[in-house]
């Protein structure tokens, strides 16, 4: 039996800072109104050269950066989003190239908010097996992409933002003890993000799509009921698959959509608010980043120690919902300064790498005679002419 074990996390937040009261300039709201509905202050904002990938990579090298582990040595890459940058390529494949994890398989993985925690479940179980032995798993989004800036029910929500953290696997007793996965489709078109594409699905309707384009559509008093419904049962049936009780609990992490929504689970749980990890006032909901980046912060703040149990909790759209337990046995070794310039200096190679593979495709394509997606563009310019 293989154990995986967390042995590093990195998160990364854009710069630029949107508050309440800048959003009290662009919509009818208030600072007063959104922090006390929700215990959002702020949230980040991706700038015009950041992507869903960028922040994954700033995250993952971070994480890796912290294990000791060379992307070389990893076999296994998720990114958890629903703001990907393609349908195919996958952000994953992309993260893959930036980090030039060469032996890596990559995929995305799309269950909203939850993502997170499902990305966690496979790759566990993955470790557990036998089947991979390192994986990268990412929480990454630029949801300010999606959001319908003039909506004030949702706009006021969510941010952008990144974490990763990298699994090994190892003999020893601990890491991902258990984990719960769950659906229910039927509530889909409560929180839904239509790609626009015209696979209209039948039973939505075409007016509820017409209605919604391309940006995050939401039902919040269903979301917020549906939210405090599943998320402490979800947590007492991962503690209990785990085989511990809520007193060996010793920290949750839950998903930062809402203060009132983990104010509810902690109550209905009779645990003291303390025991929820919070920094959603700072960086809003960022979906499948915001566990993820919770963690990082968790542990900045001295809140993670050896031996303690912790529950992460996500929920959203699909819907989804799940929890996971993770003992926590690892102390980060320090890195020294010339170790981290040194990484930098594997990932600027990286992509001088990935641009010559790119230069000979071309120039194979070339001497095979083969026209390149240029040639073929002008090809097809020409035609009609001819
Ligand atoms: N500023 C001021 N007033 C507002 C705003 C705003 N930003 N938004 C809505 N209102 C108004 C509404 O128009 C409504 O006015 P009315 O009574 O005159 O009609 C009133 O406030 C109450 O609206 P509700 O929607 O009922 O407000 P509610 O208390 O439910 O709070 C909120 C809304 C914060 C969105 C809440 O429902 C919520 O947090 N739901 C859960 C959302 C969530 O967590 N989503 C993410 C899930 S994870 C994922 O997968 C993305």
């Amino acid at each position: 039996m293989r154990y995986a074990h967390i042995v590093g996390w990195g998160c990364y937040l854009p710069e630029q800072v949107l508050t309440n009261d800048d959003l009290a300039g662009m919509v009818d709201t208030s600072n007063e109104w959104i922090y006390t509905r929700t215990g959002i202050r702020e949230r980040r904002l991706a700038n015009e050269k950041e992507t869903t990938a960028t922040l994954a990579f700033e995250a993952a090298a971070r994480a890796l950066a912290m294990s000791k582990i060379n992307p070389t040595q990893v076999d296994l890459i998720i990114v958890a989003t629903s703001t990907p940058e393609f349908v195919f390529p996958s952000t994953a494949s992309l993260l893959q190239d930036y980090l030039g994890a060469r032996k890596a398989g990559a995929f995305d993985l799309s269950a909203a908010c939850t993502g997170f925690i499902y990305a966690l479940s496979l790759a566990a179980n993955s470790i557990a097996t036998g089947a991979v032995d390192t994986a990268v798993i990412v929480g990454a989004e630029t949801l300010s992409r999606i959001t319908d800036w003039q909506d004030r029910g949702t706009c006021i929500l969510f941010g952008d933002g990144a974490g990763a953290v990298v699994l090994k696997g190892s003999d020893i007793p601990g890491g991902v003890l258990a984990t719960t996965l769950r659906s229910d489709g039927s509530g889909g078109n409560l929180l839904s993000l239509y790609n626009g594409r015209g696979n209209a699905v039948p039973h939505y309707g075409t007016s509820y799509l017409n209605g919604h384009k391309s940006t995050i559509h939401m039902n919040g008093r269903q979301v917020f009921r549906f939210a405090t419904s599943v998320v402490p049962e979800s947590i007492e049936e991962v503690v209990e698959k785990a085989g511990l009780t809520m007193d060996d609990v010793s920290l949750i992490v839950p998903h930062q959509a809402n203060q009132r929504i983990i104010d509810h689970a902690a109550k209905k749980l009779k645990l003291p608010p303390e025991k929820f990890f919070i920094n959603l006032d700072r960086f809003g909901n960022t979906s499948a980043a915001s566990i993820p980046i919770a963690l990082c912060d968790a542990a900045k703040e001295g809140k993670l120690h050896p031996d303690d149990n912790l529950v992460f909790v996500g929920f959203g759209g699909g819907l989804t919902w799940g929890s996971a337990v993770v003992k926590w046995n690892v102390t980060p070794p320090p890195i020294s300064p010339m170790r981290r310039q040194w990484r930098r200096a594997r990932y600027v190679a990286a992509r001088a790498r990935s641009r010559v593979r790119q230069l000979a495709r071309r120039l194979l394509a070339w001497i095979a005679g083969s026209p390149t997606p240029d040639a073929r563009l002008k090809d097809a310019d020409k035609r009609p002419e001819e």
